[in-house]
């Protein structure tokens, strides 16, 4: 196992991948137009489970379609700007609209145009333990994220915002709130997890479709996370090892909500309650960490 080169750099104090520091003058001139669907989410929250719902219902369910390309492709990430490919900034602005897109940016680092747009927001939260977890994994296998470290290490760095797009609490608190302002849908990975189908229907209406029950079917079955692992367009199975080295730890890992108790030990959980309370004092955001 080689060592990465992968670092991060800062943007007002928050850790973001140094590609992206480096392009950071061309994604904040990124102008957002009001009929484009933004996907935002805080990194391993469910964001190519809803991407892949958000496609299905786009294209009324017409699987073949949905296979056009991979699903990093279908929907631009506006800060990912790693070459030879083109930035997700200049993937977006060659697709004609209406776009669907996609970020991990938290409130205060997106686009001035984008306040200035009345473009609609797709949300997905993910409890943080889980989350926690899942991003800890990644970073073992991505190869455009430094080395995790051990996992203590991690769990602290987490808890104090030292990964990539900041601290989960600022993120989750600042789009919470950027619904009073905004039409934000907000969904939490554990409801689409418990009832998929309640939630896909949300999204569809949302979008402003209105699909049939026949259809709706097939979109519930083809994003469950055995097919989605399956499916070499959402498994990122294409994507180099230079990127994601997926012999580490899948993309498509465990896809489940409380995995985190088969990693917490009873010390850290205690901590970790103590700490959530703290920063999550205040709002009416609340997660379920099971189901
Ligand atoms: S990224 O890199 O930030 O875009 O990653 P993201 O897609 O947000 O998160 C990856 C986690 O989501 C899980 N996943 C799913 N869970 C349930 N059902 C479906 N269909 C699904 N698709 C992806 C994926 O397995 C990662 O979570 P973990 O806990 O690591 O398995």
């Amino acid at each position: 196992e080689g060592k990465k080169r992968a670092s991060l750099g800062e943007v007002e104090r928050i850790f973001l991948p140094s590609t992206t520091v480096n392009n950071w003058d061309q994604i904040q001139k990124f102008r957002f137009k009001d009929d484009d669907l933004l996907i935002c989410t805080y990194p391993k929250s469910g964001t190519t489970w809803i991407q892949e719902i958000v496609d299905m219902i786009e294209q009324k369910g017409d699987v073949e379609k949905c296979r056009r390309s991979v699903i990093h492709h279908r929907h631009p990430f506006i800060e990912w700007a790693r070459s030879p490919q083109p930035t997700g900034v200049d993937q977006a602005n060659a697709m004609p609209s209406p776009r669907i897109l996609k970020t991990h940016l938290p409130t205060q680092l997106l686009p001035p145009s984008f306040w200035e747009s009345t473009c609609k927001i797709i949300y997905v939260a993910r409890n943080p333990k889980d989350c926690m977890v899942s991003y800890y994994h990644f970073q073992r296998m991505s190869q455009t994220l430094p080395e995790p470290g051990t996992w203590e290490d991690y769990f602290e760095n987490f808890m104090n915002g030292k990964v990539s797009c900041g601290s989960w609490y600022d993120h989750v608190k600042g789009w919470w709130k950027a619904k009073d302002k905004r039409q934000i849908l907000f969904l939490f990975y554990e409801d689409i997890k418990e009832n998929p189908r309640r939630e896909i229907q949300k999204v569809m209406k949302f979008m402003g479709k209105n699909l049939d029950e026949t259809i709706l079917d097939i979109i519930e079955q083809e994003t469950s996370f055995e097919k989605m692992k399956e499916n070499p367009m959402t498994n990122r199975s294409t994507v180099p090892k230079t990127i994601m080295d997926q012999s580490i730890s899948p993309f498509m890992r465990k896809g489940i909500v409380g995995d985190w108790k088969n990693h917490f030990t009873v010390a850290q959980n205690e901590k970790f309650n103590n700490d959530y309370k703290k920063k999550m004092e205040g709002t009416s955001l609340t997660f379920r960490m099971e189901i």
